[in-house]
């Protein structure tokens, strides 16, 4: 686990049939997400396969995208092995629907991210979608095609112990080390099939990570939030929140919808002091590039991070609960505490630490002023820091104390109401 907690950030990939699609169907275009197009309008499996036949993504280059990961400071990279729509994103001997055999194309986009990955020190992990499966009637979801008679308990068991077992196998075991299988949307399977699909990983890759969305309790190894939850408590467990750039999760060219990189980085620090991750979304589209607004991100992310990221990785959660600070967050690591400002209050001024300040100034840039004071009677302490007026935001203060922190834990609250 340590590897994930310390690396706090790293690149979600929805890539796949729908990609091609791009959110419209006929003369029509989804309101929502995407990667949900065929579910949105109900497509008959034998229609939506048609995109196969014209699936050809000569633009991807797993070296690019690889690279693109690294440089904007991601340790770790998911991407869609085989999303809702049953369609794989992988050589799969199960049957003939996936990009291999069933598109122009020919060639397992997988094997060529873990090679790559390799060479930019980015872990690789896979997102299954273990329930829904809008192309089998075993799996959940289609209704459209499959009448509710079809759709049984028995169905659904047959359809994890055949196409989902064998597809988990084969991602196991044909692409080298697998950081994390990323499932998703648990709605009907049960603790027992969770458990047991749960073991069935292990047991193929015992270093693997399986996320919480998994289904069943606590037959997982970190918390996965809701999608683009932004948390407002600090986890003790590991946890990793999602978000996208726009407003979808697949390629969706008429959504213009983009985050700034002040807006990333602030959902960011937000999760690194909240003690979770960040999985930051990319959509390519059907060629297999990555859309210029999110190229922009990227690079925008990467800039800071670049100057900044002692900030992020390996911090830990901070033990002092205070108001969620319109200023920014803070985030910790050892006897040093970073205070991730996006905007200007004048000064900081923040309780509760006991230790004395040794230093405090702007990465990668000047020192500033602080001043600290006590009423030991009260436990009561009190730093400004001073913020200068000429400085661009974001940037991060890094404060450095004499020893590991030690702080008050009412500082900011009354804390429990009836007396100790
Ligand atoms: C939701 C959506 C799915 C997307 C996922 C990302 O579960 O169903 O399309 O892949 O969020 O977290």
């Amino acid at each position: 686990m340590s590897w994930f907690t310390t690396s706090r950030f790293g690149m979600f990939i929805h890539w796949g049939l729908y990609s091609a699609a791009g959110g419209r169907w006929k003369d029509m275009e989804t309101p929502w997400v995407s990667e949900w197009l065929m579910r949105k309008f109900q497509i008959p499996r034998n229609e939506y396969r048609k995109l196969a036949d014209s699936f050809n993504p000569v633009d991807f280059d797993a070296d690019f995208w690889m690279r693109s990961a690294a440089e904007a400071g991601m340790k770790y990279m998911v991407i869609t092995s085989k999303h809702h729509d049953g369609f794989a994103m992988f050589d799969s001997s199960w049957d003939d629907y996936n990009i291999v055999k069933a598109t122009p194309f020919g060639r397992d986009p997988l094997k060529e991210l873990a090679e790559a990955g390799k060479k930019y020190g980015v872990r690789l992990g896979f997102y299954y979608s273990h329930e829904q499966d809008w192309y089998e009637k075993g799996g959940y979801g289609n209704f459209w095609d499959f009448p509710k008679e079809e759709r049984t308990p028995e169905a659904f068991e047959a359809y994890l112990n055949g196409k989902v077992r064998h597809q988990v196998r084969e991602l196991l075991t044909n692409y080298g080390d697998v950081a994390i299988l990323w499932f998703d949307t648990p709605h009907i399977i049960t603790k027992e099939q969770s458990s047991s699909l749960r073991k069935f990983v292990r047991d193929l890759a015992p270093d693997c990570l399986v996320n919480s969305r998994l289904g069943g309790e606590g037959e997982w190894d970190y918390v996965s939030l809701g999608d683009n939850q932004v948390p407002f408590e600090r986890y003790t467990i590991p946890t990793e929140g999602i978000g996208t750039m726009n407003e979808s999760w697949g390629y969706k060219p008429f959504d213009h919808n983009y985050r700034t990189v002040p807006e990333v980085l602030q959902t960011m620090a937000k999760l690194a002091a909240c003690n979770a991750n960040y999985m930051l979304n990319v959509g390519p589209d059907g060629k297999g590039n990555f859309p210029a607004e999110a190229q922009e991100i990227l690079k925008g992310v990467g800039e800071f991070l670049k100057i900044n990221g002692e900030a992020l990785y390996g911090t830990t959660n901070f033990p002092l609960v205070y108001p969620d600070n319109r200023w920014g967050h803070v985030t910790m690591k050892e006897n040093v505490l970073y205070f991730w400002c996006f905007r200007n209050p004048g000064e900081i001024r923040f309780y509760g630490i006991r230790n004395k300040l040794k230093t405090a100034g702007i990465i990668g840039g000047t020192s500033i002023a602080f001043s600290q004071k006590s009423n030991l009677d009260y436990d009561f302490h009190r730093l400004i820091l001073s913020i200068p007026v000429d400085l661009p935001f974001p940037f991060v203060i890094k404060a450095e104390f004499d020893g590991l922190l030690s702080c008050n834990p009412e500082a900011y609250y009354a804390g429990v109401l009836e007396e100790k």
